[in-house]
């Protein structure tokens, strides 16, 4: 079919909607993408049994709870990610902490307490402690006491409470205020690199794709505090092979801090702390509000559905 067939049956769809009726944004969404899907499937000559084969993989996705792997994994929230940065430096907001990637396994909630946090409800046994600290900076470089670190990362099976429920709700999820010097810590250890469920909805498109489906080891984060942007982001583990082969296209540079180890004697001697651990020092750069810009606190389901 030639562009303007498509067009004309396009326009026969669009002229059976009721003028003042639904929503204008959605029409214009809507058809837009109908659209475009029209034109794809004319170009690449899309069988109808493809159709229906794209159409079961996408009920299948959606029973299993996997749109939100799918949107990493097709680079789809690293590309909002990149539009948020461009927004922003449009409006003159730039530097400070990078976002990236929320991911889909953020739960509100999280267990409060000022400073000082320990991540672990039940200990994880074997794995490598870890004590990471700094402090909230707003763009001046003051700090910035009273904001909320909320800090999230996966055991070393991969999986994240509340999702698993084989471990304590809130286990390895904390909220932190910073104190009086904007500053945070808290204790935990060194989380592990994960998949998305083998065979899965994800991990069959991947792998049809000639991708995989991993991710580097990781610790996400929100930053929020009255006046400021709220800040969405992650810090890789130092170290990781996945480091620059993320499936969902998190890692940036700013964001790899580097990982001081102490062994027990000096973990003791220095610190009166009674095993070896692995140290993070990160400060969190914030932005302040600012008029006409787009809000970073962005809405959006979260936790199990
Ligand atoms: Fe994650």
């Amino acid at each position: 079919m030639e562009r303007s067939q498509i067009d004309a049956v396009i326009e026969k769809i669009t002229s059976t909607e009721h003028p003042g009726e639904g929503s204008e944004r959605v029409k214009e969404i809507v058809n837009r993408l109908t659209r475009d899907l029209f034109y794809a499937i004319e170009d690449l000559d899309i069988q109808p049994e493809e159709i229906w084969k794209a159409v079961d993989w996408l009920t299948n996705t959606g029973k299993a709870n996997e749109w939100g792997l799918v949107a990493a994994g097709i680079g789809l929230e690293h590309f909002l990610d990149l539009r948020m940065d461009e927004a922003e430096a449009k409006a003159g907001i730039t530097g400070g902490t990078p976002r990236t990637i929320e991911g889909p396994l953020y739960v509100a909630g999280s267990p409060e307490s000022v400073g000082y946090a320990e991540l672990e409800t039940v200990p994880e046994e074997g794995a490598e402690r870890l004590y990471m600290q700094g402090q909230v900076l707003d763009e001046d470089g003051k700090p910035v006491p009273g904001a909320k670190v909320e800090v999230w990362h996966c055991n070393l099976r991969g999986m994240y409470s509340i999702f698993d429920s084989s471990q304590p709700p809130y286990n390895l999820r904390r909220a932190i205020i910073t104190d009086e010097n904007g500053r945070y810590r808290f204790k935990s250890f060194l989380p592990v690199g994960y998949s998305c469920p083998p065979g899965g909805n994800t991990d069959q498109l991947l792998k049809a794709l000639g991708r995989h489906g991993s991710r580097p080891a990781h610790i996400h984060f929100f930053v929020t505090a009255p006046g400021l942007r709220k800040l969405t982001t992650q810090i890789n583990i130092e170290g990781d092979p996945l480091i620059w082969d993320d499936f969902a296209f998190a890692t940036r540079p700013e964001l790899v801090p580097h990982i001081t180890r102490y062994t027990r004697e000096e973990a003791k001697e220095q610190f009166g702390i009674e095993e070896p651990f692995a140290s993070i020092d990160f400060d969190f750069e914030m932005h302040h509000e600012a008029e006409g810009v787009f809000d970073t606190d962005i809405e959006r389901t979260r936790g199990l559905r």
